[in-house]
């Protein structure tokens, strides 16, 4: 027989005869003539309550349903004679699958986070990270079809590249080259390089982006990308995942638009779907998530310039450690004094100074900044960074030229400039920022099945 999720059963109009259960039990409870099992199966926060009589012929096997042991049940769904849930089983049979030992470091509840980060192989099975990875789950599903409603095409960028597209010098070798660093290859010459040049784990998909928006229009692509900047922040990943969206004919206006409706789209979508689990986070991990969700969800983002910005910074007469003037990068306690202090909302700001921005972005008028743009948010800070892209041949040799970046290797990306080149535009938003924002969980390794920061890579 074939198993129901538990999600189906607690939503069930109407009692059913036989059923049967897979799941793990969280608790058990022994009365004189009968047993009160817990049981979860990851589909959904709430535990199925099972009741096992003492006159059942295998009633011996409910010694051994300990709490993480993982068991079948058949029998039938009735409503509840107790309170706290519609409907129950009543169990005919049950098979313990698998069991779990007295040591199941899962027994009690509320752990630590940081002791859950250090037994990732089991955290799933809590009630905290079987919400997080449900709402992973439904996010993920919410972008494509974002995007796919509006007729952009998913694209598959490489994981291996030989461009550093952020131009940041943050990328991880990718060689066959053995710990040691030579060998293998005759009186210890260094190996050849396995792709004939040297290559690396992608930090954005955009430059190949590029590529097919200028011949498909609109696109996007949605995968891994990988930076090996040293900063052990709860912001930052070794290894994290990131959609950008990449549109033809498209200015910054248009791209600031499509940023601020993808990132509401998201927020909509996760308080319609996942009520449950934002109930749950608005519970335990953050009292003012939900409504500044609906906050976000209903009101239009604030736009202003960099200029601006530092001059609000400057006006805010507050100590920043990292002190604002024209020209430096804004810091995450500048984002987030923007969002959480001044504005109490989504910001997006636009034209940096071109020193602090990569070498694609297109050049203003002004000849001092460009049309870059980051979306800022309450509680993260910059959750979307994205631009217009220099489209004009001699304007991008010169910024290339500017950052030191041998043009010849960017033969194919300058090509694009040669042939139908266009006003175009794209932006890139962090998956796991992102689920920051929806679950109001406030550490990157907590929204990501397992995290890959400085120094640690142990599941
Ligand atoms: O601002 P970034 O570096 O922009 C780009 O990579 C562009 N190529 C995107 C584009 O225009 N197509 O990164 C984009 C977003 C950031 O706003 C942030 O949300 C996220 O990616 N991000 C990180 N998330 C987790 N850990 C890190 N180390 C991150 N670095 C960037
Ligand atoms: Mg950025």
């Amino acid at each position: 027989m074939q198993a129901t999720l538990i999600k189906y059963l607690l939503a069930s109009d109407a009692p059913v005869d036989e059923v049967c259960v897979q799941g793990w039990v969280r608790t058990r409870r022994d009365a004189k003539t009968f047993s009160f099992l817990e049981i979860n199966d990851g589909s959904c926060l709430e535990n199925l309550q099972v009741i096992v009589d003492a006159t059942l012929a295998d009633f011996e096997q409910v010694e051994k349903a300990n709490t993480g042991a993982a068991i079948q049940i058949l029998g039938k769904l009735a409503p509840s004679q107790g309170r706290g849930q519609a409907w129950e089983v009543v169990a005919r049979s049950l098979a313990i699958i698998g069991e779990a030992g007295p040591n199941y470091p899962l027994q009690k509840k509320g752990h630590s986070l940081e002791f859950l980060r250090g037994i990732a192989h089991l955290r799933p099975r809590s009630n905290l990270f079987g919400c997080v990875f449900r709402v992973r789950s439904r996010l993920a599903y919410a972008i494509h079809r974002f995007f796919q409603e509006r007729d952009f095409l998913y694209v598959h960028t490489p994981i291996i590249t030989a461009s550093d597209c952020e131009g940041a010098g943050e990328m991880f070798r990718v060689t066959t080259q053995p710990p040691t660093g030579r060998g293998g290859n005759g009186e210890g010459e260094p190996l050849k390089e396995f792709f004939g040049k040297p290559t690396y784990l992608t930090v954005s998909g955009q430059l190949e982006g590029e590529i097919f928006a200028t011949a498909l229009k609109n696109i996007y692509t949605f995968g891994p990308t990988f930076r090996a900047e040293n900063s052990n922040t709860s912001r930052h990943a070794s290894e994290f995942w990131m959609i950008e969206p990449e549109m033809a004919f498209c200015h910054l206006m248009g791209c600031m638009d499509l940023a601020e409706s993808f990132v509401r789209y998201l927020v909509r979508d996760t308080l319609e779907t996942c009520g449950t689990e934002l109930k749950f986070f608005n519970r335990f991990v953050d009292r003012g998530l939900i409504p500044r969700l609906e906050s976000i969800a209903s009101r239009s983002f604030t736009r202003l310039n960099y200029g601006e910005a530092v001059k609000l910074l400057l006006a805010s007469g507050k100590a920043f450690q990292y002190p604002v003037e024209f020209g430096s990068n804004l810091q995450a306690e500048h984002e987030r004094y923007l969002t959480e202090v001044h504005f109490e909302g989504p910001v997006t700001v636009y034209n940096y100074p071109r020193e602090i921005k990569p070498f694609y972005m297109r050049l203003n008028d002004d000849g001092k900044t460009v049309g870059a743009m980051d979306v800022l948010v309450p509680g993260i800070g910059e959750i979307v960074g994205g631009s217009q892209r220099e489209e004009r041949a001699e304007f991008l040799d010169r910024n290339m030229d500017r950052h030191g970046i041998e043009k010849e290797e960017y033969w194919w990306y300058r090509d694009l400039r040669l042939y139908g080149t266009v006003p175009h535009s794209g932006f890139g938003l962090g998956f796991e920022r992102m689920l920051m924002l929806v679950t109001g969980v406030s550490n990157i390794r907590d929204v990501i099945p397992f995290a890959r920061t400085p120094g640690s890579a142990e599941f």
